[in-house]
């Protein structure tokens, strides 16, 4: 169980799994491999109600992740890269995932790392974190939605500044762009993105969906039908025993006790 060549997993008791990308040697650069790992572990994790959210981070002082295996793609054909649906299985899998991803981003989030942090539902950066789309450098362009997510996180100059001339951003900037949610000193970005994970693991599991669902309808709908998908499955929340749970420890000055039902 949780065997894998390309990634360390720790389960917590609070609920939450830390999933480290492990490829130290190749600054965590995702290839092919890693990213069938990474599906495996998330469909093993789908329907485990002891896991309620992860932290997603890197390996080694430096690195979140440098990028695609530039490596693994040089010498690929476009026969090759159309017919495997090249980075279809990474990207689609993390998107219909359901429970909560935090990046705990820790250096370089370069190229695919740093579409891989924009993935996850929020990132948590290290002072000492670097996020950057290069691929230009390369003669290629961002190939796991770094042009549209990127895009719809700073917004357009910022987006065309880094895809353009492949520079990076720093935290603080990270941070004020929108990028990162939250910056924390280096040694501290892990032990503060576990307390987040089970403040989160300690809700009610269905309350985490539904919210995570709402927000992520804003990035595909208009305001108009974001409202009305948000209003009714607000009302839904009421069909769930978390709900009365919730309220009632409110009202009775206690903590409540999410079961999940
Ligand atoms: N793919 C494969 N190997 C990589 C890699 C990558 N993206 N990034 C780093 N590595 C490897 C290096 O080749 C090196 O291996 P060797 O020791 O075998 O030579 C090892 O990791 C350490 O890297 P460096 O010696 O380069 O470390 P550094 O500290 O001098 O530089 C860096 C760090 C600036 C991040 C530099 O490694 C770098 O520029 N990496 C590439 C960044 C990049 O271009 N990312 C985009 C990739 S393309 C992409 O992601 C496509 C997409 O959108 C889907």
């Amino acid at each position: 169980k949780d065997a894998y060549e390309n990634l360390l997993i720790e389960r917590h008791a609070d609920g939450y799994a830390v999933v480290t990308l492990n490829r130290p040697e190749a600054l965590n650069a995702l290839n092919s491999a890693l990213f069938k790992d990474l599906a495996h572990f998330l469909d093993a994790v789908e329907d485990d109600d002891a896991v309620r959210c992860l932290i997603l981070t890197g390996s080694g002082d430096k690195a979140f992740a440098a990028g695609a295996d530039i490596k693994e793609m040089a010498d690929q054909t476009y026969a090759q890269m159309y017919k495997a649906n090249f980075f279809s299985l990474g990207h689609d899998r993390i998107t219909r995932f359901r429970k909560p991803i935090i990046a705990a981003v820790n250096g370089f989030a370069l190229g695919g790392g740093c579409e891989l942090a924009m993935l996850c539902d929020f990132i948590v950066a290290s002072e000492k974190a670097k996020f950057g789309q290069p691929e230009i450098n390369l003669g290629v362009a961002p190939g796991i939605g770094g042009s549209q997510r990127l895009t719809r996180l700073v917004g357009k100059s910022k987006a065309m500044d880094m895809v353009l001339t492949a520079r990076m951003m720093d935290a603080a900037e990270a941070e004020r762009a929108g990028l990162a949610s939250r910056v924390f000193p280096h040694d501290q970005l892990m032990d503060e993105a576990r307390k987040i994970a089970a403040r989160i693991a300690a809700q009610s599991p269905l309350a985490v969906m539904a919210n995570k669902e709402m927000v992520n309808a804003a990035l595909e709908t208009t305001l108009t039908q974001g409202v009305q998908f948000e209003r009714r499955l607000f009302h839904s929340l009421f069909a769930f025993e978390d709900q009365k749970e919730g309220m009632a420890a409110f009202v009775e000055k206690r903590k409540p006790e999410f079961r999940g039902k």
